[in-house]
């Protein structure tokens, strides 16, 4: 018997990388493409974090992925600007991640940024695989949306595909000069050891399938210990952003990385002057379909299992801290709670 995939919580990936070179046009690639396949519903949408469910990513992934090789539920993707004034919510974006991927623009190559970044996961120890994006810019590039990279490199002429090979040599090269071995994805045996560059167009698609099942195979072969949490246990997550919603007053968008949160919970949330006790009011997920980044309209729901993006509406909250740790409350001591939220303080 396999293990019971309810007992393994989803892997969250970061998506990192320098300003402008594409992540959240991949993020919206991957919504967009399952938009097309009709799977719209099935996607969760929440503020910087979209749960893309293994049934999506095995039809976006086509013949890459066999849904019966993996048990992990799906992937929690977080998107992080990439701006050089938020350093913050990058650290704190790889600090959350499981696994990583770092979005480099194949003709930029290293930015200060990436640079950043790669710091960021060194630090944190986290594995990632870089997205070599926008192979469609190559000159002469002759698009086939949505196809594996290797299918539509092979369909280009020899200009251009020899182009994009200097191009992703040059990558490979800069993280070389940062510690890390690295190769084309499909010449890593051994991902623990080596980087693999998968090149993409958040644009076209292509190498989308690529990335989706190199990040899965990653996820499944090296997380699977680290996704067997209880995910039935009181829930952990980490405070993404402080905000005003209408009708709730002040809510925190949170990441929940272990256990659940439930509707009725007592909750302590990392605040400015000290733990927040408190009792959740409403946890609220954007409708599907919602765009990530307007403004949107909220439903509720009764829990959200780890790992999950939420707002969670509750009185007290307006000293509440971003990137502060918050904790439910449930068969323990609630100064248990509030003694464990200041040690991540
Ligand atoms: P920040 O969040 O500000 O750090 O930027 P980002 O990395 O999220 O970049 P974003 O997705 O906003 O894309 C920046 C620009 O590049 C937009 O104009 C996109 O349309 C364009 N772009 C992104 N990916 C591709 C691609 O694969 N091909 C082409 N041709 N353009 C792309
Ligand atoms: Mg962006």
């Amino acid at each position: 018997d396999g293990p019971d995939a309810g007992a393994l919580r989803t892997p969250i990936v970061a998506v990192l990388g320098h300003v402008d070179h594409g992540k959240t046009s991949l993020l919206d690639k991957i919504r967009g493409s399952a938009v097309t396949a009709g799977e719209s519903g099935a996607i969760t949408q929440h503020i910087g974090s979209t749960a893309v469910p293994l049934d999506v990513i095995s039809k976006m992934a086509g013949d890459l992925v066999d849904p019966t090789d993996f048990d992990l539920p799906g992937l929690l993707f977080i998107d992080t600007p990439g701006h050089h004034s938020f350093s913050t919510l990058r650290s704190r974006g790889g600090a959350l991640a499981d696994i990583a991927i770092l979005v480099v623009d194949v003709n930029d190559g290293f930015q200060p940024q990436t640079l950043e970044a790669v710091d960021i996961l060194k630090r944190t120890a986290t594995p990632f695989i870089v997205a070599a994006n926008k192979v469609d810019t190559v000159p002469g590039w002759n698009p086939n949306p949505d196809e594996p990279i290797q299918v539509t490199k092979e369909k280009q002429s020899d200009r251009a595909s020899s182009d994009l090979d200097e191009k992703l040599y040059e990558i490979i090269g800069e993280l070389s000069d940062n510690g890390f071995s690295a190769d084309m994805y499909w010449r890593v045996q051994n991902f623990q050891a080596n980087v693999g560059v998968v090149p993409v167009s958040a644009e076209t698609g292509e190498g989308v399938p690529d990335l989706l099942t190199v990040l899965m195979g990653l996820s499944q072969r090296y997380l699977k210990e680290e996704m067997s949490v209880d995910v039935g246990g009181p829930g952990v997550g980490t405070v993404l952003e402080v905000k005003e919603a209408r009708g709730f007053g002040t809510t925190v968008d949170a990441v929940v990385y272990d256990g659940t949160v439930r509707e009725d919970d007592q909750i302590v949330v990392g605040g400015l002057n000290g733990p927040i006790v408190t009792d959740v009011r409403a946890l609220l997920k954007p409708k599907p379909l919602a765009e990530i980044r307007t403004e949107q309209e909220f439903e509720r729901v009764e829990e959200v299992a780890a790992a999950d993006g939420v707002k969670i509406a509750a009185p007290d909250l307006d000293s509440a801290m971003a990137g502060a740790p918050v904790r439910v409350v449930r068969d323990q001591d609630v100064d248990e709670v509030i003694e464990a939220v200041e040690a991540e303080l």
